[in-house]
């Protein structure tokens, strides 16, 4: 008896043996058969644009563990079909990869949304409507804050404080631009600010006053600390919050990794970053309350401490958390008239823009960051500020020698002759926003006259035709979290209002659009190999959209997606949402 099951039992033993060593075209493959590991979940029946050119589309895709086994026809993953497999039978809908957002101050956006939302007001009566409202729901003395506004959209003009004053004589008020590079505060805010008719401007700062000289209630640039100096920090748990809603939010927009750059106000620490990660994203990290990839970067004045973090951990502090690099900023901003450029600006002739960090701090900063193996991402806006970051990245790279860096500049907004081929010869990223132009397009023509605008101003298609790699984000919250519409206006280019493109031949196909909000936005952050396509072996984060065939999707965009999944699960909707 005991020797028959000995004898049984080696020869179960030689057969065991025999399966895990025979030759097999696909190992695997077969040894996850003989493990009986199927697939938690299979997409079945629909169309999968992959952004992987070695299969763009497929049919069904498998997921296990959170991440893809294998993308295809239903034939060649039905074999990962096993008890307990979800199926998920799509009837042919549209599915693609976790969009990437290349470019966002997350926590700001997430607290932004918790406040006074201006963005898209068209009216004085809209305007003062939203903030009355808010002030309804504040005791005597709490600060209303809000932001969002775009003066364009009712024809130009400043708001003013006589908009806001009588809906809040009791609260402190204060209401940013759109760009973060101006405000409006109410009369009780100035109070408290101490800023009266005989306040002078900071430097670098404006306190806008009429012709009598009574302060109108807008600051500008340094200005802004005079108020933003006063209100009072936002608490952890207000971060902490601000962060899930933020999360919430990017996933109803199909987003699944943010690259997050920060807290953007002037005069915001370049701690800040670094507190956030503390506080905010270690804390959702081991609390299980991540929702969506973050890749960080962090002030570039702080690289030794990201070079010890780097060193110490590596480039995943977890499968939510990334380290990005470090950033940098060259100039300013073309709504603040400090972007900088060879030309003047149109509107402000003896105005070339600033050049806002001391070149040779940069260069040393960027040649020590680099030869630490960080990656580096400088903000650069006009066309001067461009091409002098194109030359520092060049210099750098030949006194560091040959390696994978993946120099990015932010921005690249408007661009000389010439730099567009500059940026595919030195593999220097594009790292571009496609709605800001929807903002900009009449202010650019007016800031650097039609000509010089239409010439130099968000030129994907030449940066594409240089070989360059295009990667786009929102900029959120200075444009709204909407991968979806970003890569309609890198189709289309059609600013509101108007009834045709500006320049259209700078308009970049669909598959270039999507490839540059997933694989491309994901090698730009050194994520490529795990995220940014549906490929085998990848984080299986994609989303659904309400299209039913390929068609049907390129011929007319969705505004909206149907699911979001991470990690193989659905993120949006959500039951606790
Ligand atoms: C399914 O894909 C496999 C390769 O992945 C291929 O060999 C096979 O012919 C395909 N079957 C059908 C029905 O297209
Ligand atoms: C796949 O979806 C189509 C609709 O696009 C539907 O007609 C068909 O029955 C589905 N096939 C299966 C196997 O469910
Ligand atoms: C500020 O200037 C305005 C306009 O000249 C004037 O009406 C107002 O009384 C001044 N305020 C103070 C406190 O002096
Ligand atoms: C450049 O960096 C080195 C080493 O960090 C430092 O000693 C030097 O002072 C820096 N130079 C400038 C101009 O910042």
């Amino acid at each position: 008896m005991g020797k028959n099951l000995l004898i049984f039992l080696s020869a179960a033993g030689v057969a065991l043996l025999a399966i895990l060593l025979l030759p097999t075209r696909s190992p695997s493959r077969s040894l996850w058969k003989w493990r009986r590991t199927s697939a938690d979940l299979v997409v079945m029946n629909a169309t999968i644009y992959t952004s992987d050119h070695s299969l763009p589309f497929a049919e069904a895709m498998a997921i296990r563990n959170g991440r893809i086994l294998g993308v295809g026809n239903y034939s060649s993953v039905k074999d990962l079909v096993g008890y307990g497999t979800r199926e998920l039978n799509l009837n042919g809908k549209v599915v693609i990869p976790g969009f990437i957002d290349s470019h966002a101050h997350f926590i700001n956006g997430g607290l932004q949304m918790g406040q006074v939302e201006l963005r898209g007001v068209e009216s004085q009566d809209s305007f003062a409507k939203k903030v009355k409202e808010a002030v309804k729901d504040k005791v005597p003395g709490e600060w209303v804050l809000g932001g969002g506004w775009n003066n364009d959209l009712w024809g130009g003009d400043f708001p003013c404080i006589s908009w806001i004053d009588d809906i809040s004589p009791n609260n402190p008020v204060w209401l940013s631009r759109m760009d973060g590079h101006m405000g409006l505060a109410n009369s009780l805010a100035l109070k408290i600010a101490g800023i009266t008719n005989d306040t002078h401007n900071p430097v670098g700062g404006t306190i806008v006053k009429t012709n009598d000289g009574e302060p109108t209630g807008l600051l500008v640039d340094s200005a802004m600390k005079l108020i933003l100096s006063l209100i009072p920090e936002v608490s952890i748990h207000g971060r902490r919050e601000a962060m899930v809603r933020a999360s919430k939010y990017a996933l109803m927009r199909g987003v699944t990794t943010m690259t997050d750059f920060g807290r953007y106000f002037p005069g915001a620490s370049v701690d800040h970053v670094w507190h956030d990660l503390s506080d905010v994203y270690k804390w959702a990290d081991s609390a299980g309350k991540m929702l969506i990839r973050v890749c960080l970067f962090f002030p570039m004045q702080t690289w030794s401490q990201v070079v010890d973090l780097f060193q110490e951990k590596g480039r995943a502090l977890s499968q939510w958390i990334y380290l990005g690099g470090v950033k940098a900023f060259a100039d300013g901003s073309l709504g603040s008239n400090s972007a900088l450029f060879y030309e003047p600006y149109e509107d402000d002739p003896d105005n070339y823009g600033l050049q806002v960090t001391d070149i040779d701090w940069l260069l040393n900063a960027t040649l020590e960051s680099d030869k630490s193996g960080l990656q580096v991402a400088i903000h650069a806006i006009g066309d001067k500020a461009n091409d002098m970051v194109l030359d520092m990245f060049d210099s750098v790279a030949s006194f560091n020698g040959m390696r994978d860096r993946r120099f990015r500049i932010e921005h690249a907004q408007h661009l000389a002759q010439g730099a567009t081929t500059r940026f595919g010869q030195q593999k220097v990223i594009a790292s571009v926003q496609p709605d800001h132009l929807l903002d900009d397009a009449d202010s650019a023509e007016k800031k650097l006259g039609a000509f010089r605008a239409r010439k130099e101003s968000y030129l994907f298609h030449s940066l594409l035709a240089g070989d360059a790699l295009l990667a786009f984000g929102s900029d959120w919250p200075v444009a709204d979290i909407y991968p979806l519409r970003g890569i309609k206006t890198a189709m289309s280019r059609v600013p509101p209002g108007w009834d045709a493109a500006w320049i259209p031949s700078e308009r970049i196909a669909l598959n270039d659009a999507l490839k540059a909000h997933t694989i491309s936005a994901a090698y730009a952050c050194f994520l490529d190999h795990d995220l940014g396509s549906l490929s085998a072996g990848k984080y299986a984060d994609f989303v659904v959209l309400p299209a039913n065939s390929w068609d049907e999707f390129s011929s007319d965009l969705p505004s909206s997606v149907l699911a979001t999944y991470v990690n193989g699960v659905q993120a949006y909707p959500s039951n606790s949402m």
